[in-house]
């Protein structure tokens, strides 16, 4: 199997911090190119990190070099009509979460895809988590039996981002599209990706633009994009989404609120025969007819390091990622269809 080159598309905040960082730990791996509309920041990043090429579109990279694989960590309303334009020239595709804001610009993409043989992956970066891991196993080897609910939830007190994240037109959603998409993605996977059936939901801009002091804030690296903080998302939604196997998830995530912060995603599953609790992780079961709770003991692996090295090895050697274009795609109707619903004040049914 060959080293294969790639670029990334978006040198921002977590493309520097993550996707750079372990392509270049990855001894697979070429980066030659870094891509942004702030040129200056691609050219400074690319002389940081001894990589040959930096450009300011994507157009102007095919033009000029050739890579394997491109990863596109842009703002969200962005990832599809650049995935679109590196399918086109048979390349493939990690995009970051959420695959896209627009539905039908999703499907014309994977349709796209398909025809190319190019590979999409999504960045999913907590189904590559060790607790995940092996309450994935327990699931496998089928402890659990039929799940039939899941709680899902991620409070933050106060963790609104600052930057395009909080503006419609780049981000296509609030809260929910930014963080709701690890937790709902989380859930569903964990319960077998069924189909859904009908969705409840509510999305509300409860907090808005704070001022709250000695906070810190995830921020954009994008100054023109940031310019004058529009905050027309929510920071709060609430979900009841019933899938066609009779499962329910029950959803609930902020970024911003007066009350106690999460550490991490928390989530409660349960089956038929057992169950399961994230953060910490806990099993639940029954063991000569006595109810148990183990507490598996494991190293935490580095996560975004396996998700990265995870989407190098479906490139080089041609397989399915974990998390493929469809089943990002299966995420982003249902968070449409949450926001869908609270604009109706109404169910919306599939
Ligand atoms: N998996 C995770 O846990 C995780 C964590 C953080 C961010 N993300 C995702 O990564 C993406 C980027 O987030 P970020 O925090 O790095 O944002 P950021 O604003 O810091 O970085 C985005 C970069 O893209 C550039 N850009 C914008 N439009 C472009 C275009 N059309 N062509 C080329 N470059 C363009 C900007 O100049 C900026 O440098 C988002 O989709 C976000 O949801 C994922």
């Amino acid at each position: 199997m060959k080293n294969i080159h790639v670029a990334i598309i978006g040198i921002g905040a977590i493309a520097e911090a993550v996707h750079l960082k372990y392509l270049q730990e990855n001894e697979h791996v070429i980066v030659n190119a870094l891509v942004d509309m702030d040129l200056e920041r691609a050219i400074a990043v690319a002389k940081k990190h001894d990589i040959p090429y930096a450009f300011q579109t994507i157009d102007e990279m095919f033009a000029q070099t050739h890579v394997d694989a491109v990863l596109i960590c842009t703002p969200n309303a962005t990832h599809i009509p650049i995935a679109k334009k590196a399918a086109e020239q048979g390349i493939h595709v990690f995009i970051e979460k959420p695959i896209g804001t627009n539905l039908e610009e999703v499907e014309g993409y994977l349709t796209l895809a398909k025809e190319k043989n190019v590979i999409t992956m999504v960045g999913m970066t907590h189904r590559f988590r060790r607790d995940v891991r092996i309450i994935k196993e327990y699931i496998d080897n089928n402890t659990f039996g039929n799940l039939y609910y899941a709680k899902a939830k991620l409070f933050r007190g106060r963790g609104t981002p600052k930057g395009w994240f909080t503006n419609k037109e780049l981000a296509g959603g609030g809260a929910l599209m930014d963080i709701g998409v690890h937790v709902l993605d989380l859930a569903w996977w964990l319960m077998g990706k069924q189909d859904v059936q009908s969705i409840s939901g509510q999305t509300i801009t409860g907090l808005g633009n704070y001022e709250t002091k000695y906070v810190s804030a995830w921020t954009s690296k994008n100054k023109q994009l940031n310019a004058g903080q529009v905050m027309d998302v929510d920071d709060f939604a609430s979900a009841y989404i019933r899938f066609k196997n009779g499962a329910v998830i029950n959803l609930e995530i902020a970024w911003a609120i007066h009350g106690e912060q999460d550490e991490g995603i928390q989530l409660e599953l349960l089956g038929e025969q057992g169950g399961a609790r994230l953060t910490p992780l806990t099993i639940y079961k029954e063991e000569n007819g006595i109810q148990t709770e183990v507490s598996p003991t494991y190293v935490d692996g580095d996560t975004f390091k396996e998700e990265i090295n995870h989407f190098v090895h479906c490139v080089r050697t041609k397989e399915q990622p974990l998390i493929d274009g469809e089943q990002g795609n299966h995420i982003l109707k249902m968070l449409l269809g949450i926001y869908e619903s609270s604009q109706i004040q109404k169910e919306v049914v599939y």
